[in-house]
């Protein structure tokens, strides 16, 4: 059970790093803001403990993938202790292979208030610095996504000299509650939405899995797609890497098969890629499905391409037996989000993403 005492050594206002991943959540207002803040709220029916325990794994799994944590600890009565707030950090792989810089994330901040916070974001910079320098490095790029209504941590982070980047907002629906549009299950005629002379009469629209063969055109979709994204928003980023990241995640889920592919006239005008997160599944025993990169050819668009994109991969994921499935986007991108919504999907949170440099 997660949600027990563990003892610490009681090192008043400083930093330790607790030698038990359980000892990181303790005391019941710790465990609250956790969840008020980082449950799957998507997930309607599922009990609190059980959204609690998938944290603590998830938690656990930073760890595991060589996470550093924090804690500041301090005394609470005679005896007792408590744990008054942490922060966590890793360094990501796959974004520094990428973006050939180092890439820290941060994936929670939790403190009993903002001076507790203020002191574990500085102390953390100061550590990642250190480790880095150690390690001959000279940049480090930290980054994190903090929810929007948490505006303290936003603050903080702010003050600390962290950029926002971008808000994302997260889409959600159980797939058998969204009453979705008839083209679900069908293959319409691209023609049929298109002005008249753009298509052929006797042509249709065609989705599948992509070969190896149409990736080349699936990268040229996506290099001119994603202008929204905290990548191309980035003045500090170069287009090239940001370029680079798509193509890296389309080629990635080209090798699972969880891309599908839009022809029309046999040519690649549009993808979208979807994922299952095997590790809700594995907790709450079914699957859920999220929509990853969907793009279409700029000159398709508006023609209901995307639309059909999007039904095909819920389609997809629902053969593979999700029951639920989430999709994000920047709050810019009022072409997704009016996609979303125009299929039913209902927004259930909103994160704000911030970066710092380290030099
Ligand atoms: C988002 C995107 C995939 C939509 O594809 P599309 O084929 O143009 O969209 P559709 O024609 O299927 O439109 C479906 C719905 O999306 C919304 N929409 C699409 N384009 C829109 C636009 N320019 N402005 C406002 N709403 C728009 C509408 O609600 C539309 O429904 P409606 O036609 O019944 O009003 C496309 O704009 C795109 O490739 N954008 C760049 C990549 C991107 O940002 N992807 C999303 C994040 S990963």
């Amino acid at each position: 059970m997660w949600l027990g005492k563990f003892g610490m050594t009681k090192i008043p206002n400083e930093w330790s790093a607790p030698t038990k991943p359980s000892a990181w959540v303790s005391g019941t207002s710790q465990v609250e803001r956790v969840l008020n803040f980082y449950k799957p709220v998507f997930l309607t029916g599922v009990d609190k403990i059980k959204v609690g325990d998938y944290l603590m794994n998830k938690i656990q799994g930073w760890i595991r993938d060589g996470g550093i944590m924090k804690t500041i600890t301090c005394g609470v009565g005679k005896s007792k202790e408590e744990i008054i707030g942490f922060i966590l950090s890793y360094p990501d792989k796959f974004d520094t292979k990428e973006l050939k810089v180092s890439v820290w994330k941060i994936p929670l901040i939790i403190g009993r208030d903002e001076a507790v916070k203020k002191k574990l974001v500085q102390s953390l910079s100061w550590a990642v610095r250190l480790k880095q320098k150690s390690a001959k490095k000279k940049e480090v790029y930290l980054f994190t996504r903090i929810p929007s209504k948490d505006q303290e941590t936003i603050e903080v982070l702010l003050e600390n000299g962290f950029i926002p980047i971008e808000t994302l907002v997260t889409f959600g629906a159980a797939i058998d509650e969204v009453n979705w549009p008839s083209l679900y299950g069908s293959r319409q005629l691209v023609s049929e939405s298109c002005p008249e002379g753009h298509f052929p009469n006797n042509l249709r629209l065609e989705i599948s899995p992509p070969s190896f063969s149409d990736l080349k055109s699936i990268f040229r979709i996506s290099d001119e797609s994603f202008s929204h994204s905290r990548f191309r928003n980035d003045p500090t980023l170069s287009l090239r890497s940001a370029r680079r990241i798509y193509r890296s995640w389309l080629r990635t889920s080209f090798e699972k098969k969880r891309l599908l592919v839009a022809r029309f006239s046999g040519v690649p005008i549009g993808f979208v890629s979807w994922d299952i997160d095997e590790g809700l599944k594995s907790f709450f025993g079914f699957a859920v499905g999220s929509i990853g990169l969907i793009a279409v050819a700029r000159e398709f668009l508006g023609r209901k391409v995307g639309k059909q994109l999007f039904l095909s991969a819920v389609r997809a994921m629902k053969d593979k037996g999700a029951k639920y499935l989430t999709v994000g986007t920047q709050l810019s991108n009022q072409s997704a989000i009016n996609l979303y919504k125009s299929l039913g999907l209902k927004e259930k949170k909103s994160e704000v993403s911030l970066r710092k440099w380290l030099r």
